[in-house]
C-alpha cells in the first residue's frame, strides 16, 4: 500500500530565506493576517454597493488572489497590465499593457496594486478609469514607499509602509525573478544593475 506522504505547507517550506535576499521584512504569517485585516475592512465599507476589483498585473496577482479569497460581500474581478519599470527604475511614463474586459462606465473600481513608489503608475491608472466615467476609484495596495512618492496618490487601503529598497516576492518582481518567495524581502544592493 502506498504510504501517505505528510503535507509540506508551502509556506513553511518555502520560508527559507532565497540567497538574494538581504532580509525578509515581512513573513508569510505577517503577510496572511494582514490581508485578513485588509479584506474584513473592504467587506465592511463596501457592502452596500457593488464594485470590481482590478488587480494590477503582474505583481499584485498573489496579494489580489489572497485578498479577493477574504472579501465577503459580491465584487467583480477584471484586470489591467501596465508597465514602466525596466529593472529598478520608473520611465515616469507607464503604458497599459492590458486593458479590462469589461466596460468600466458607472462602475465602482477597486485597484489592487502591489507597491506604490513614484505614484505615476496609479496616477496613470486612475485618469484613465476618470476618463472612461467610472462611478469612484479606490485603492488598495500591499506596500506604499511613501518616501519615494513624487507625485500624490490616496490609498484606501494599505498593506505595510515599505522603506526604500527594491523589495521582491509574494508576486513582487526584479526583472521577471522572485516572485515565486513566499514572503516580501529586499534584494541584496549588489545584485541590482545601475
Ligand atoms: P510607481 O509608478 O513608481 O509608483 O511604481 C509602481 C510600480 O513599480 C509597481 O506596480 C511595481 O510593479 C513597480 N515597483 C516599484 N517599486 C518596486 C519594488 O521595490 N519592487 C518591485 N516592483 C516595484
Ligand atoms: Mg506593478
Amino acid at each position: 500500500m502506498a504510504k501517505v506522504k505528510k503535507p509540506t505547507s508551502s509556506r513553511a517550506a518555502g520560508a527559507s530565506r532565497h540567497p538574494d535576499i538581504d532580509s525578509i521584512l515581512f513573513d508569510g504569517d505577517a503577510i496572511s493576517a494582514r490581508v485578513k485585516e485588509i479584506g474584513r475592512l473592504i467587506s465592511k465599507d463596501r457592502a452596500a454597493e457593488p464594485f470590481t476589483l482590478v488587480p494590477i498585473l503582474k505583481g499584485s496577482i498573489i496579494f489580489a488572489a489572497d485578498l479577493l479569497r477574504e472579501i465577503e460581500c459580491p465584487c467583480g474581478l477584471d484586470f489591467m497590465g501596465v508597465s514602466s519599470y525596466a529593472g529598478t527604475e520608473s520611465s515616469g511614463s507607464p503604458k497599459l499593457t492590458m486593458d479590462l474586459r469589461e466596460n468600466p462606465e458607472g462602475k465602482n473600481i477597486l485597484l489592487v496594486e502591489d507597491i506604490v513608489d513614484s505614484g505615476y503608475t496609479l496616477t496613470y491608472l486612475i485618469n484613465v478609469l476618470l476618463s472612461r466615467r467610472v462611478k469612484s476609484v479606490g485603492v488598495c495596495a500591499l506596500l506604499d514607499k511613501k518616501d519615494c512618492r513624487r507625485v500624490p496618490v490616496r490609498i484606501d487601503y494599505c498593506g505595510f509602509e515599505a522603506p526604500n529598497r527594491f523589495l521582491v516576492g509574494y508576486g513582487l518582481d526584479y526583472n521577471e525573478s522572485y516572485r515565486h518567495l513566499p514572503y516580501i524581502g529586499a534584494l541584496k544592493p549588489g545584485l541590482l544593475k545601475a
